[in-house]
């Protein structure tokens, strides 16, 4: 155990040297997108509940069901405004109506797939977000990277050094299973051998900031 500390501490200080840091998963920076862009029309969950859509008197679609029938590249068409009568599902005549602005000029084709990675998953995911994944994902950086690996996929530096084989967060299939308790209690807690309790290291909040970074990692 003692061992497991020293290296720990080295490692710490490693990381700190070492500048490079992963580039966030698409669907974190599709959510940051949403919140500025769009969410005072299409509300925080999607729904169509947003302030600015009851001021405009308009109805923003609900995205979390109609999102299932549309193929990334209609969604793509959507936002941008290109193409906007291939459209299905409208009453008149497959016409998006113009009270969906056409965001062309605004975003880069990385960042319009960024937007649609976390559209869907608003539309898909059974785990809904707890705490600000923007401050989980701070936290992800400075304490579990070293073993969870900067992409969460279980390949931090630690693994080798200490023959562990961390859970994969990348994993949407592994995420699933747990539900947002479980993962909560998981890091609270600690699991097995080599995944440290964080009770007393972190706050409440803090650990389900990490739990909404980790959702989105698995998107
Ligand atoms: C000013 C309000 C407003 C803003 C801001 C807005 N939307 Fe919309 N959006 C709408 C309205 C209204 C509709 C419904 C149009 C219709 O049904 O013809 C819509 C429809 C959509 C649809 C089509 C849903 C479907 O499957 O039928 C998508 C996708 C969409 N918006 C994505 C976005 C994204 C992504 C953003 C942010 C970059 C955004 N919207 C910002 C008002 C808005
Ligand atoms: C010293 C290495 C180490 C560090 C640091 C670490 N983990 Fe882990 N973690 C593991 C290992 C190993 C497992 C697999 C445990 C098992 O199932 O035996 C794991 C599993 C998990 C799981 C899945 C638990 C389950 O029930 O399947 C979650 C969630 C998790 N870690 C979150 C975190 C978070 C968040 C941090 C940073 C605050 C973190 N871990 C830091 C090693 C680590």
């Amino acid at each position: 155990m003692k061992t497991l500390f020293v290296c720990v501490a080295m490692l710490g200080l490693m990381g700190s040297i070492s500048a490079a840091v992963a580039s966030p998963p698409p669907a974190y920076e599709g959510r940051r997108l949403y919140v500025s862009y769009c969410q005072l029309c299409h509300g925080p969950g999607g729904n169509g509940d947003g302030p600015l859509a009851q001021k405009l008197e308009i109805t923003p679609a609900d995205l979390t069901t109609t999102l299932r029938s549309r193929s990334d590249t209609i969604l793509k068409k959507i936002i941008t405004g290109e193409g906007r009568q291939t459209i299905t599902g409208r009453t008149r005549h497959n016409l998006l109506s113009d009270a969906m602005p056409q965001w062309r000029e605004v975003f880069d084709d990385a960042q319009i797939d960024a937007l649609i990675a976390y559209l869907r998953f608003l539309s898909t995911s059974k785990h809904p977000l707890m705490e600000d994944p923007e401050v989980g994902y701070r936290l992800y950086q400075q304490y579990c990277t070293v073993c969870h690996g900067e992409e969460g996929e279980g390949d931090g530096v630690m693994t080798t050094l200490m023959k562990i084989e961390p859970t994969d967060h990348s994993s949407p299939t592994a995420m699933s299973l747990l539900s947002n308790d479980d993962m909560l209690e998981a890091i609270r807690g600690g699991r097995g051998d080599f995944m440290p309790a964080w009770d007393g290291i972190l706050s409440r909040a803090e650990i389900e900031a990490l739990v909404s970074y980790i959702r989105l990692l698995s998107n």
